[in-house]
């Protein structure tokens, strides 16, 4: 399988992990089984259930129940950029055409749902209820997060916390999640589960936000999805809010403003002030900001090579481009 490369020394882990995903969705019925394993074949970073295994490799941890753990992370994870992508309309993921461009909504929505139940069923594989208990919370506060999106926040004028809000709710808090099971697993000690899952949450926060910045400036063809969809989609994004909060006058303003309200020729007329703004390098600012706190709760953790490796994680989310 395809790493990344500062992965390669738990890779064996890794493939273990995607073997246990593939044999998961192995159901019966062949038009489920190849929606699931094909979205699992296309890729995908897998950078959620590495934070898992790395976070569970600081104490003693039984590797069998990592690994279900890891994969139902990954399950989560796959699930929700299925509902996602519905609720976005997009036509491609990982390369490939999305569910919801080939099947009606209700077949795509139980599609989700089912994968979502595999998730469930490979978490409790790890025998531990407050792994189940992160999981389900996580996944409520992903629901909320992608429901607060859709129907609230698109008051005007933005806001800073609104967005913080969301990133977190529907991105940090599943890598907090990932870190957090890992660490609960190795059963260590309370004051470092804190840390483990603070790291988790600072690199989730950073990751959404160079997200949310290759929306902007990123290359559809290497990532795999398409680009540009969330400020026509009415989401504002760090760019944008730092644009409006440097931008003088009620000009900028307008022009936002008309942008999420759905004006195609304000969406790249904005699209383009705000890039040649700086907003774009202002917002990987505050990216590395958010992973040099993942670094500092590292570095309250005891040295290891899983340490190193998570350290390495940290800065290839702010310097990724897919
Ligand atoms: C995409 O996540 C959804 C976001 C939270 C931005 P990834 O970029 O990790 O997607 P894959 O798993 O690598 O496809
Ligand atoms: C990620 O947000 C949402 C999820 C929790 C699945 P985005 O909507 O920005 O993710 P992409 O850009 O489609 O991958
Ligand atoms: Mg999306
Ligand atoms: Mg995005």
């Amino acid at each position: 399988m395809n790493l990344l490369p500062f992965l390669e020394p738990i890779r064996a882990h890794m493939e273990r992990v995607e073997q246990r995903l593939l044999r998961a969705s192995d159901v019966e019925f062949p038009l489920l089984r190849a929606a699931v394993q094909n979205l699992l074949r296309a890729g995908g970073k897998r950078i959620r259930p590495a934070v898992a295994i790395l976070a569970s490799q600081f104490y003693e941890a039984d590797a069998d129940k990592v690994i279900s753990a890891a994969a139902a992370i990954e399950m989560l994870h796959t699930a929700t950029l299925v509902h996602d992508d519905m609720i976005d309309r997009a036509s491609t993921r990982r390369g490939y055409p999305t569910l919801n461009s080939q099947w009606s909504g209700e077949a795509t929505v139980l599609t989700g749902d089912y994968m979502f139940a595999v998730s469930a069923s490979l978490a409790a594989e790890t025998d531990s209820v407050p792994v189940v208990q992160i999981f389900s919370r996580a996944l409520m506060t992903i629901c909320n997060g992608e429901l607060r999106q859709l129907l609230a926040d698109r008051q005007w004028p933005p806001t800073r916390e609104a967005y913080e809000k969301r990133i977190y709710s529907k991105t940090a808090s599943l890598f907090a999640a990932s870190a957090e099971v890992g660490a609960v697993l190795s059963a260590a000690p309370t004051d470092k589960v804190a840390l483990i899952r603070s790291y988790g949450h600072n690199l989730g926060m950073a990751f959404q936000i160079v997200d949310d910045v290759l929306d902007y400036v990123g290359d559809p063809s290497e990532l795999g999805k398409p680009v540009g969809s969330d400020l026509s989609q009415g989401i504002v994004t760090l760019p944008a809010l730092r644009y409006l909060e440097q931008a003088q006058g009620p000009d900028a303003e307008d022009l936002v403003k008309r942008a999420v309200q759905g004006e195609n020729a304000a969406v790249q007329d904005a699209v383009a002030r705000i890039i040649a703004s700086g907003a774009v390098d202002g917002a990987l600012e505050e990216a590395a900001e958010y992973v040099r706190k993942s670094h500092a709760a590292l570095d309250r953790l005891p040295a290891c090579q899983s340490r190193d490796i998570l350290a390495q994680l940290a800065d290839y989310v702010v310097a990724r481009r897919t």
